[in-house]
This record gives C-alpha cells, structure tokens and sequence, in this order.
C-alpha cells in the first residue's frame, strides 16, 4: 500500500508521520519512508538545487522539471520495488505537492502537471493521501517563528501563494477519492487517531 502525506508548509505532517511510522513498527508492518524532493542520491542533489536560497531566478517551469525528475528517479529505484515487497510506503510529499505548489501556487495551471505527473510517477500513486489542512496564516506565524535564517527559496514566499496552495489542496480533496483531508488545527493525538481509523478501514482491502 502506498500512503503520501501532504499539506502546506508547517501543517505538521514530520510529526504525524513520525507517529504513523512508530504505529507500523508497533504492528510488525513493514515500510519504506521516502521524503520528496530526495529519497534517492540523485534526489537529494536535485533538493538541494531546489530547496538553496541562491537559486532565486529559477523560473517556475524548471522548478517543475527538477521536482519531476527527483520524483521519477524514487518511483523508479525506490518506490515501485517497495511496492511489489508488499511493503506499506509512507511519503513525505508526493505527485499532488507539484499540482498544488506548481500548478497552482506558481500558476503552472492543475492540468499541466497532472499530465507531466503521470509521465513521472510511471503511473504509480498513493491510495491514501492524508492531507493536514491548516490557514495559510497558521503557516506563516509558524514560519516566521522558525527564524529567517531557517527559510528556504520557497518558503519565503508570500499570503497569496500560501492561499493559492491550499486551495488546491481543498479543491483535490473533493475531487479525489484518496484524499483523507484532516484538521491540522485539532490536537496532535487526535490528528493521529484519525489517521490510525482511516489506515485501518483501508488496509488490506
Ligand atoms: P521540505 O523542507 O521537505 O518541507 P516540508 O517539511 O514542508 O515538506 O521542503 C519541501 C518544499 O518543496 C516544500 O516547501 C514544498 C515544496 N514542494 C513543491 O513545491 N513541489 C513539489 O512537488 C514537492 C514535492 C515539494
């Protein structure tokens, strides 16, 4: 079963993922956790291209290719061989990070990356999307808390993208089967039951 985590900036995903990856050990069910941009060697140059403040004049159609390409390559090496283990794999951020940061947030447009998606992923994406949906200003406060020298290229954008972000994360949530959207403003644990239910119904079906 493959699961992705998605949401914008600060919604808390590292630390529902922590808790789900602990829940898996607990129950004996084994996992792959891959981060994106990374999750492979490849991958992790390509984040650190993407991710370095000094690459400020990257032009929103680059910044898709690079994604893409990290996403092929842990797909390819990572990913599908995960898979066909029967091995549960958690992302950290998947295919649907591009439509709504790219596509929407850089204004690439959903349908653009949808396609190149599906060039990249081979055709392979999560049946479980938890989505930890929080305001746009809940990020920036938590941002702003992290200190400016803690900010990478993206993070440094502004309100309107923040919003134009998450409106495509709302927008996929309806549209999509997969998509489980959750208050990311409830309390850690309960985020974390709530997850655990969902986990639980679809398992193994
Ligand atoms: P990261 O430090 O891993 O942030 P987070 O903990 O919020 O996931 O950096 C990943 C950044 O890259 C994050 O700002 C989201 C962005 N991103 C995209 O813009 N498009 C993508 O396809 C992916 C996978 C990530």
């Amino acid at each position: 079963m493959f699961i992705s985590f998605e949401g914008i900036d600060k919604c808390g995903k590292s630390t529902q993922m922590d808790l789900f990856t602990r829940y898996l050990e607990e129950n004996a069910i084994e996992y792959t956790r891959v981060r994106e941009p990374g999750g492979t060697e490849l991958g992790e140059r390509i984040r650190q291209i993407l991710l370095h403040q000094e690459h400020q004049e990257m032009c929103a159609r680059s910044e898709l290719l690079l994604f893409l390409a990290s996403r092929a390559q842990l797909v390819e090496s990572v990913i599908k061989k995960a898979l066909s283990e029967d091995k549960v794999v958690v992302a950290d951020r998947f295919a649907h990070s591009s439509i709504a940061y790219q596509g929407c947030g850089r204004g690439l447009g959903m349908k653009t990356v949808r396609i190149l998606n599906d060039f990249a992923t081979d055709m392979v994406y999560p049946e479980i999307v938890f989505f930890i949906d929080i305001p746009p200003e809940v990020a920036i406060e938590r941002l702003e808390n992290s200190g400016e020298g803690g900010k990478d290229r993206i993070e440094k954008e502004q309100i309107e993208f923040w919003e134009r972000v998450r409106g495509c994360y709302l927008e996929m949530a309806r549209e999509y089967s997969q998509f489980v959207r959750i208050d990311g403003m409830l309390g850690v644990d309960q985020i974390h039951e709530r997850i655990i239910r969902e986990f639980q119904q679809r398992y193994n079906k």
